[in-house]
Order: C-alpha cells, then sequence, then structure tokens
C-alpha cells in the first residue's frame, strides 16, 4: 500500500453463504467494486477493501433446511465455494472474510451496547408465530398464507411475491406453516427495536448532502424513505447469529440479532479484523475516523435500504448524533458511508435469475469455459449500471469477437507482432508528424477523462472512453499501414513505436476492467514486476475450523498515468490475449438452460 493519497474504504456487499454465486450477483455488489478499488489504488490512494459471508438468519436457516444441514454446516460449506468465486473473478479483497467469527460477534454487539446506551435501541413486546406441535417458533418467511392486500394465496409471511408488499405473518389470512402444513398460534415475543424515527433529521441533512454525488436513483430512494420512518425490530425468534449482548438475554438459546443488523456491522468488523491481521491492531481507525477518508459501497438495489438508511442510522447512532444525543460508543465516532453505489437487476436471456429454476449461470462454470477478463469486460460496458439489463449470450459472443478479440486484441497482436519481427525491440520514434502526435496527445488526455469517470462509478462511460482509445489506434494503424511501408525503416519505425506507445497506454487505461490481460501486455513490452496485483486465498482456522480468506497485497507496479515505452526493449511474438468464440456457444449455451 503506498504511503501517500487518500484513504478509501471500498465496501462491496457481504454475499449470503447460501449457494454458489452467479453472473447476476457478482454484476451488482462484486465487480464494479473491483474496477473502482484498483483504479483508486491506481490514483495513489489507500484502499481499503473488505467483505465477507453473510452467514446469519433465515436465508440461510431456509436453505439449510432444503439440504439437511445445520445452519453452520451450510454456512461453512458456501462460505468456501464463495470464496473460491471471488478469488477467481480476481476480486482485489484486502479482507474477504465471513460473520461467523468471534471478531464479528464481539464487533456487533459493542455497537449493539453503544446504540443502547445511546438510547437507540428499546425493547417491545409483540406477536410472533410458534409452531403447536414443536414449540419451537416459525421464522416469517416460514408460514404463508393468503395475503391481505391482493389475496393471492402463496404469500410468505415476510412479504408476498404477488403484489410485492412487505407483510407481517400475522395479517396473513388461512396461515399455515410450510414445513407441516398446520395453523400457527401466535403468542407474545419481546423484541428490540431500533428507533428509526430518531434519525429522521439527522438522515435528512446527511442524504440531502448527497444531492449530485449519488446515482438520482438511489438517491431518491432513500429520501423517500424518510416520509414515513418507523421503529425497526433488530431481533428475531430463531436460533442462528449474534446473541444479545444484555442480562437476561445473551444467554437465551432463541434470541439473537437480525441478519441485517449484524451483516452491516461486518464492514467495520473486517476493517477491525484486517488491522489485527496486518500486524496493527489500530490501522483500521484511518479508514473509519480520518474525517478526510472516503468510503464507497457497492451493491444491488435490493439491497440500498439497508446502506442508505439503516447503516447510516446505526454509525449516527453509536456516535450519539441523533435525535436523542449520546457520546460516541468506546471505540470512538465512525465515518457514515460517502457514496451507496448501486446497480439495477441483470436478467438472464430475458428471464429473473433463478437457482431453483435454472435460468442461471454460475461464475464457476462460466469461468470454466470462457476468460474472467470476457466477463469483467462485458459487466463494465454492458452491465446493469443504470437500468434492469439482460444478459444474452449472443450479446456475450459478439462483445467478446467484435471489440475485445477484434479491436484490442488485434490492435496489440499486429503491433507487437510487426515490432517484434522487424525490429527485434521497441523502434526509436523518428520525426512525428501531425497523425502521429494528434494520436499520442488523445492518448494521453484519456487518463484524466477515464479517470474522472472512474471516480464516479461510471463504468460504462470509461470503459467505452478507453476502447475508443484503441479504435483510433486501430484507424491510425489501417491509414499509417506501416506493413507496406518497404524502403523507409525509419517511418516504419515512427509509426510502430506511436502504435506500441498507444498500447501502452491504453492496457494502464484497461487495467481496472481487464487486470488479468493488461499484466500480459505489460509483460510483452517488456514490463518488470508485478502490473495489477492478483488476491491470494489463505487457510486460517478458529476454534480448530480451517476456512479460507481473501487478502493481497497490491504493492504492484500500476499507477494511472501515461509512461514512456523504452526504445531498444526486446520484443517476442506476442501470445493472443483474447480467445475469439465459435457462434455455436450460442446454442450450446441455451440448450445448457433449456435443459435445465
Ligand atoms: N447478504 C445480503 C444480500 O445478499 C447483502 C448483505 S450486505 C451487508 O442481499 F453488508 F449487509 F452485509
Ligand atoms: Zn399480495
Amino acid at each position: 500500500m503506498s504511503s501517500s493519497g487518500r484513504h478509501i474504504l471500498t465496501a462491496p456487499a457481504w454475499p449470503y453463504a447460501n449457494g454458489p454465486r452467479h453472473i447476476g450477483h457478482v454484476s451488482g455488489f462484486a465487480l464494479p467494486c473491483d474496477m473502482f478499488s484498483r483504479y483508486q489504488r491506481m490514483a495513489g490512494n489507500q484502499v481499503l477493501m473488505v467483505s465477507g459471508t453473510d452467514e446469519h438468519g433465515t436465508p440461510i436457516q431456509v436453505q439449510a433446511d432444503k439440504e439437511g444441514v445445520s445452519a453452520r454446516e451450510l454456512a461453512d460449506r458456501y462460505n468456501r465455494v464463495i470464496a473460491g468465486d471471488l478469488h477467481a473473478l480476481g476480486m482485489s479483497y484486502d479482507l474477504f472474510t465471513r460473520t461467523s467469527t468471534r471478531n464479528h460477534y464481539a464487533v456487533v454487539q459493542e455497537i449493539f451496547k453503544g446504540l443502547y446506551d445511546n438510547g437507540y435501541i428499546f425493547p417491545q413486546t409483540t406477536m410472533g408465530a410458534i409452531s403447536p406441535s414443536t414449540g419451537r417458533t416459525l421464522p416469517d418467511r416460514y408460514i404463508e398464507g393468503t395475503c391481505p392486500i391482493c389475496s393471492y394465496d402463496g404469500a410468505r409471511g415476510d412479504q408476498c411475491d404477488n403484489c410485492g408488499n412487505q407483510l407481517d405473518p400475522i395479517d396473513l389470512i388461512n396461515p399455515r406453516s410450510r414445513i407441516n402444513g398446520e395453523t400457527p398460534k401466535f403468542v407474545e415475543t419481546e423484541h428490540f427495536m431500533l428507533d428509526l424515527p430518531a434519525f429522521t433529521d439527522a438522515l435528512g441533512s446527511y442524504l440531502r448532502s448527497k444531492q449530485g454525488e449519488w446515482r438520482p436513483n438511489v438517491l431518491k430512494f432513500s429520501l423517500n424513505l424518510l416520509d414515513d420512518l418507523q421503529p425497526r425490530a433488530i431481533s428475531r425468534d430463531l436460533d442462528w447469529g449474534v446473541p444479545i449482548p444484555l442480562d437476561g438475554w445473551r444467554d437465551q438459546p432463541n434470541k439473537r440479532l437480525y441478519v441485517w443488523f449484524d451483516a452491516v456491522i461486518g464492514y467495520f468488523s473486517a476493517s477491525v479484523e484486517w488491522a489485527r491481521r496486518s500486524g496493527d491492531p489500530d490501522a483500521w481507525r484511518a479508514w473509519w475516523q480520518d474525517p478526510e477518508a472516503l468510503s464507497y459501497y457497492f451493491m444491488g438495489k435490493d439491497n440500498i435500504v439497508f446502506h442508505s438508511e439503516i447503516w447510516p442510522a446505526m454509525l449516527l447512532g453509536y456516535n450519539g448524533l441523533g435525535d436523542r444525543g449520546g457520546e460516541p460508543g468506546s471505540l470512538g465516532g465512525l465515518n457514515v458511508p460517502n457514496e451507496v453505489v448501486s446497480s439495477e437487476f441483470l436478467t438472464m436471456e430475458g428471464r429473473k435469475f433463478s437457482s431453483s429454476r435454472q435460468v442461471v449461470i454460475y461464475v464457476r462454470d462460466f469461468l470454466e469455459r470462457y476468460d474472467v477478463d470476457a466477463l469483467r469486460y462485458y459487466i463494465a460496458v454492458a452491465g446493469p449500471e443504470n437500468q434492469d439489463t439482460d444478459f444474452t449470450w449472443q450479446h456475450f459472443l459478439e462483445r467478446n469477437n467484435n471489440e475485445l478479440v477484434a479491436q484490442w486484441g488485434n490492435l496489440v497482436n499486429r503491433s507487437v507482432t510487426m515490432a517484434a519481427k522487424e525490429f527485434g525491440t521497441i523502434p526509436e520514434p523518428g520525426e512525428l508528424g501531425d497523425a502521429d502526435r494528434a494520436l499520442l496527445e488523445r492518448s494521453r488526455g484519456a487518463f484524466a477523462a477515464v479517470g474522472a469517470e472512474l471516480n464516479r462509478s461510471r463504468f460504462k462511460n470509461a470503459v467505452t472512453e478507453a476502447f475508443d482509445v484503441v479504435r483510433d489506434a486501430n484507424a491510425y494503424l489501417s491509414q499509417q499501414e506501416p506493413w507496406k511501408i518497404k524502403d523507409d525503416p525509419a517511418r516504419k519505425g515512427s509509426v510502430l513505436h506511436v502504435a506500441l506507445q498507444v498500447v501502452d497506454d491504453a492496457k494502464t487505461l484497461l487495467t481496472p476492467f481487464l487486470p488479468k490481460s493488461s499484466g500480459k501486455v505489460h509483460e510483452m513490452l517488456g514490463g518488470q514486476g508485478d502490473w495489477s496485483g492478483m488476491p491470494e486465498l489463505r487457510e486460517v482456522d478458529e476454534d480448530g475450523v480451517s476456512y479460507p480468506v481473501i487478502t493481497g497485497q497490491y504493492d504492484d507496479e500500476a499507477r494511472w498515468e501515461h509512461r514512456p515505452i523504452k526504445p531498444g526493449t526486446p520484443l517476442s511474438k506476442p501470445t493472443p490475449l483474447f480467445t475469439k468464440l465459435d457462434p455455436k456457444i450460442v446454442d450450446e449455451e441455451l440448450a445448457r438452460l433449456e435443459q435445465a
């Protein structure tokens, strides 16, 4: 990590440990955050990128029951699978951990206590469902019945999939247990509530200060929520999760904190864990307490409310900055998010991704058949950045063959091949003409333009502008036709020098999107050292259980700047950067979807 620049926390949402990730998931929370983080490191900032698997609550319990294992076994299984998926995507986490660690439990309980001591958490009696035959509580999702709003008969206790409304199980008409069909009994149960109304003013000024900075859809949605803030239950009748750290509650086997309450704290607890692993237990403070530090959170749109409202409210409350006042908790005040960057949804060949209906392509299967940079490029240029977007295999094929292979791969290949064959090294530039200078200037000028787009998480614009440099360089070669220059080696050398310089610039501009292939170009042009760092998977253990974390050094060569190439550097014949795909993959992939 370099020692200058700003401290920037980059925070991709925590995937539920309830199944492998598909490309719809990673197009939202994962790849945009990695592109942003790589850019910020190249620009000289000190990035801390932390996340992990989200392992508590009903989403995990439901899947565990389906697979016939305990919640803990399920979380262990998918933590490993997901860490493998994200590592394979080149996600440059400083730490990818999990929410079932001792550290996470301790930090979550500390934040709870800070909020409680400041008066922002209070107990309340509500009605909860139990199964009459077992006496066990029935989580909301296990109850179904008729929707009181639209009369759909398959509504669940937490929401109706037909009309989309959030429900309370007690509102369902003819409620029944999805486990054994019996009618649940509703009994009084006590829960802790987060006093969201006490943050209406603080959240209002926080959100209004983001006007013009955040994507308009995120801001508008978040501001609308302020009109009707209600206290929100932050505990559940469940045996899997973080215990409530108060006397009389701590030892109750069936009271746990709500999964979303613990998960958002993960960003902070993972920073604390990272600091401890790095050997300086206080190192997290530079990202969480320095008022100059910045933080960016990345997610799909179904996560916005938790990051733009609930998490900021929790932090404000811990800091003592809601209507009830208070003091910062024992760790000191913590920074609220600077930006919540949310993607829309990706669909698959016109349908919603669905693991159960097999409308899906998992990351692992994708990467077995296609290059990681082909996926990263597709998501950057055609992902769901501002609107719901459909992934089709035909478009993927076209982007790969017409853009990555025919434009960028071809530019690299023909300029390096020709220079290697005719000169054996990077040729000296002779006297440059207008066309040469114009291309060089244009490519240097792209650093500011593309960087400004990346800094605002406008990935589509950024990658398109970087690619325009590639297109212009190809047009330049077609005009100059160096392959036709027979008896003017100096001119030929100049043209190839210019082309190679622009190849070098373009590989830098494309690094946040295509770190692996940019690394190859760096080597081709005689660059030394690691270009853009790759994450590593490492086994760690706690209480005798071994599990993987993703970490990395990222003290690499990549800088966001034009660097003059060195004439005389030896060149050899390049190997292709990308694989041209056979059009028949489209039918093959569609057949895979149909069969399933
Ligand atoms: N697990 C949630 C989901 O997949 C995201 C949690 S983000 C967190 O939708 F920060 F709260 F963990
Ligand atoms: Zn309904």
